[in-house]
C-alpha cells in the first residue's frame, strides 16, 4: 500500500506514517479510507499538540492571573492567530471560534442576518448547499418571513456567477454560497461571485467546510465578507471551527449566546457586552479543540497546501477515469473546477447497499443524500456513493476502490 513512488517530492508512504489509524484492518482488510469529505483522519503531531497541551499546560482561559491560565490563554490566542494566517484574514479579532461550521452560519444568520430581515427579504443560494447552509436560512424564512432565492447548478454541476447576480434584487440581504460543494467536488468562483454582489451592494457568505481542504484560501483577495471552516476535516479535532468575518461587520453583529467571557459588564439592571472576538465566544470555549487545530494547520503547511491539492486531484482524476469505464456507472458532478471528491451511482445498487460492500472489502466510501437534499432533487437521486481523497491517500487505495465496486457490481448481479 505504501510503494508509491514519489510525486515531485511528495512522499505519501511518509504521510501515512503520521496517521497511526491508518495502519489498521477493517473487517480483515487494509483500511482503505475515503470518507474524508465527512471527516478526515488525525496525524501523531496534532495528537502529540492535544496530548502535551492537556498533560502539562492545561487551564482555563482568559479567567485567571495563575501561570497556567496565562499560559493556557497564548496558546488560545496562538490558535486564533494561526487560523488568521491560514485565511490570511487582516486582523486576529476577525476570527471568531465556533464549535464547528454549521455553528459559524448559524452564528451569522442569527448575529447578523436576523436583526436585518423583513418580511420578503430575500436569501440567494445554490442548489448544491449543504444543509448547513441551507436550514439556518430556512429559520429566518420561518420566523420572520424571508424568501429562499435558489439558483440551479448545470448538469455537469457548475455553478455560473452570472446566475447568481441575476438572482439579486433590491431586496437581498445575503448570497450564502459554498466554495466548494461537498457532494459534487465543485470549487465555486469565489471572487466572482463576491465582486458581481458586491456591485449591487450584497454581502457574501462562504461555506469553506470543504473549501478549506483543498488549496489556499485567502479572504482578503476573496473580499469575502464572512467565511465558515471547520477543524475536523482539516486534520484537527472535532468541536472546533472558526467563523471569519469582517470587522465592520462584526461591529454591527449582535450576541449569538450569552454567558461568561462575552460581556463587559453585568449588573442586575443591564449588561453590557465585549468586543469582537470575545463577544461571540461565551462561556469557557474549546481550548483543547484549538491547539488540535493550530497543529493541523501546521502540518497541512509543513506538507504544502498546494502540493496536497495536487496529488488528491491525480487521485481524483485517476478515480474519475476508471470509474467511467465500469459499465452502469454515473459520477454526478463533473465541473471543470473541482476539488477531489466524487460522487457516484452504480445503476441498480441503493447507495446505502453500494457502501456497505465496498466497507466490507475495507474500503470506507459515504453513501447516502450527504446533507444535500435540494441537490438530491436537482439530479434525481435518491443518494449517491462518494469517494473524497486526502493528503495520504494512494494510487493503489483507487485501485482497491475499482475492485471493491467490481465486487459489488457481482453480488448484485
Ligand atoms: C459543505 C459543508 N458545509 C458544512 C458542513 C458542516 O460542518 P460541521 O459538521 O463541521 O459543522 C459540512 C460537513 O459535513 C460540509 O461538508
Amino acid at each position: 500500500m505504501n510503494a508509491e513512488p514519489h510525486m515531485n517530492g511528495y512522499d505519501v508512504a511518509a504521510l501515512r506514517r503520521d496517521f497511526p489509524i491508518l495502519s489498521r484492518k477493517v473487517h480483515g482488510k487494509p483500511l482503505v479510507y475515503l470518507d474524508n469529505a465527512a471527516s478526515a483522519q488525525k496525524p501523531k503531531p496534532v495528537l502529540d499538540a492535544i496530548g502535551s497541551f492537556v498533560t502539562s499546560e492545561y487551564a482555563n482561559v482568559h479567567r485567571g492571573v495563575h501561570f497556567l491560565s496565562g499560559a493556557a490563554t497564548e496558546r488560545y490566542e496562538d490558535a486564533r492567530r494561526r487560523v488568521q494566517r491560514f485565511l490570511n484574514a487582516a486582523h486576529e479579532d476577525e476570527i471568531i471560534f465556533t464549535k464547528g461550521g454549521t455553528e459559524a452560519i448559524n452564528l451569522v444568520a442569527a448575529s447578523y442576518l436576523a436583526p436585518r430581515i423583513e418580511p420578503g427579504d430575500e436569501i440567494v443560494l445554490s442548489v448544491m448547499e449543504h444543509h448547513s447552509n441551507i436550514v439556518p436560512w430556512h429559520f429566518l424564512r420561518e420566523r420572520q418571513g424571508a424568501v429562499l432565492k435558489w439558483v440551479d447548478v448545470s448538469d455537469r454541476g457548475e455553478l455560473d456567477p452570472a446566475d447568481i447576480a441575476r438572482a439579486i434584487t433590491a431586496k437581498t440581504r445575503l448570497v450564502a454560497i459554498s466554495h466548494m460543494s461537498n457532494v459534487l467536488g465543485t470549487k465555486t468562483d469565489l471572487r466572482q461571485i463576491v465582486r458581481l454582489a458586491h456591485a449591487k451592494g450584497v454581502p457574501v457568505l462562504a461555506d469553506g467546510c470543504q473549501g478549506a481542504v483543498h488549496g489556499t484560501v485567502d479572504v482578503k483577495d476573496l473580499d469575502v465578507d464572512f467565511y465558515a471552516m471547520t477543524g475536523h476535516k482539516l486534520y484537527g479535532p472535532t468541536g472546533i471551527g472558526a467563523l471569519y468575518a469582517k470587522r465592520a461587520h462584526l461591529k454591527t453583529m449582535r450576541p449569538y449566546q450569552g454567558g461568561g467571557e462575552m460581556i463587559r459588564e453585568v449588573t442586575r439592571a443591564n449588561v453590557t457586552y465585549a468586543d469582537a472576538p470575545m463577544r461571540f465566544e461565551a462561556g469557557t470555549p474549546p481550548i483543547v479543540q484549538t491547539v488540535g487545530l493550530a497543529a493541523a494547520l501546521d502540518y497541512l503547511d509543513a506538507v504544502g497546501r498546494e502540493k496536497i491539492a495536487a496529488h488528491e486531484m491525480t487521485l481524483a482524476r485517476s478515480a474519475a477515469r476508471k470509474l467511467k469505464e465500469l459499465n452502469g456507472v454515473r459520477i454526478i458532478g463533473e465541473a471543470e473546477e473541482k476539488g477531489p471528491i466524487i460522487s457516484f451511482e452504480a445503476i441498480g445498487i441503493h447507495a446505502h447497499d453500494l457502501a456497505t460492500i465496498l466497507d466490507r472489502e475495507g474500503v470506507a466510501v459515504r453513501g447516502g443524500h450527504h446533507c444535500a437534499q435540494p441537490l438530491m432533487d436537482r439530479f434525481n437521486v435518491a443518494g449517491t456513493a462518494r469517494a473524497s481523497f486526502a493528503l495520504y491517500n494512494t494510487m493503489e487505495e483507487v485501485d482497491a476502490l475499482i475492485a471493491a465496486l467490481g465486487e459489488a457490481r457481482r453480488v448484485f448481479g
